[in-house]
């Protein structure tokens, strides 16, 4: 049997929707939420994830500011730009687009933000509270992913979940996530013993290992819920000679035969991302004017 298709783009677009609904509320008392992005240099991957940002921000009826340094910026002006978005109240969100040029520490100009503008939920002080268990700014790629898996299962209690990958950006606040849900959270990664036996014990998969399609049907426990959040570029010569396709971390045509539900690749985890910064920036902007947070946009 096949599985139920978790559509991202439909749910990223109603998370969009409710994030610009709350705006609209919070325009009619004179608040207008911020977010800052700021882009070092000129690669051409980032140069695109920051005007849909920009785009996707003003469209939520919230203000964007963009800040494009050159490649050779120094570490001092960076760092001098984030003070002054940090000391700017119509700045809620500040967004260091990664990667930096090598010159610079990203830890160190991640960790000059704000911890209660950083909506990417990166800065130590938030890694800490998550892991806590308490308020956070949460990472924006796994609050997207929970936000599938709740409305997908419903109550994540009790669940087993396995999460392939510990990244610091996914794997890793991702494991802290289903935790907090009640989940039975393992971290397993490419160097794990006997993945595909780790994998098939899991109720919830999250593959998050950046390797295309290393998760096969085979690993998956019939029924399991399978979030895809791999972004891979490969080959795709049945489109013609030097063209690429986009496929995740789990191959998702023998996965889907087995699943109870799976997210595609493209069109599953993606589209959350920004929705999710998105609703990271309201939540910023609802917490400095000691408003309540908007429901359901949180973790
Ligand atoms: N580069 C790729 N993904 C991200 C992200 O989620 N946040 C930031 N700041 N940079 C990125």
């Amino acid at each position: 049997m096949s599985a139920r298709i978790i559509d991202g783009k439909a749910f990223a677009a109603g998370v969009r929707a409710r994030v610009a609904e709350h705006v609209a509320r919070l325009k009619e008392q004179g608040i207008v939420p911020g977010l800052a992005v700021v882009l070092v240099g000129e690669d051409p991957a980032s140069q695109v994830y920051v005007r849909n940002k920009g785009l996707q921000t003003v469209e939520a009826g919230m203000n964007s500011f963009e800040h494009k340094l050159p490649a050779e910026t120094s570490e001092a002006d960076l760092l001098a730009l984030i003070a002054q978005l940090n000391a700017d109240p119509a700045v809620h969100g500040i967004l260091v687009q990664l990667p930096l040029p090598a010159h610079l520490n990203a830890d160190l100009v991640i960790n000059a933000i704000s911890p209660v503008k950083d909506v990417d939920g990166f800065h130590i002080s938030n890694v800490g509270l998550l892991g806590t268990g308490q308020k956070a700014m949460v990472p924006c790629t796994p609050l997207g992913c929970l936000m599938l898996l709740r409305d997908t299962l419903g109550s994540l209690s009790g669940l087993n979940a396995v999460v392939v990958g510990r990244s610091n950006i996914v794997g890793k606040p991702m494991a802290q996530l289903l935790l907090g849900d009640s989940c039975t959270v393992t971290i397993a990664h490419s160097r794990t013993k006997d993945l595909p036996e780790v994998c098939r014990r899991a109720d919830i998969v999250v593959a998050a290992v950046g390797r295309p399609q290393m998760v096969k049907g085979d690993w998956i426990k019939p029924g399991a819920t399978v979030i895809d959040v791999g972004i891979n570029r490969i080959p795709a010569p049945e489109k013609g000679e030097g063209k690429m396709r986009l496929v995740g971390d789990v191959d998702f045509a023998s996965a889907v035969e087995v699943a109870g539900a799976i997210t595609p690749v493209p069109g599953g985890v993606g589209p959350m991302t920004i929705a999710c910064l998105l609703a990271n920036t309201l939540t910023a902007c609802c917490r400095a004017n000691h408003l309540p947070e908007p429901e359901g946009l949180t973790a």
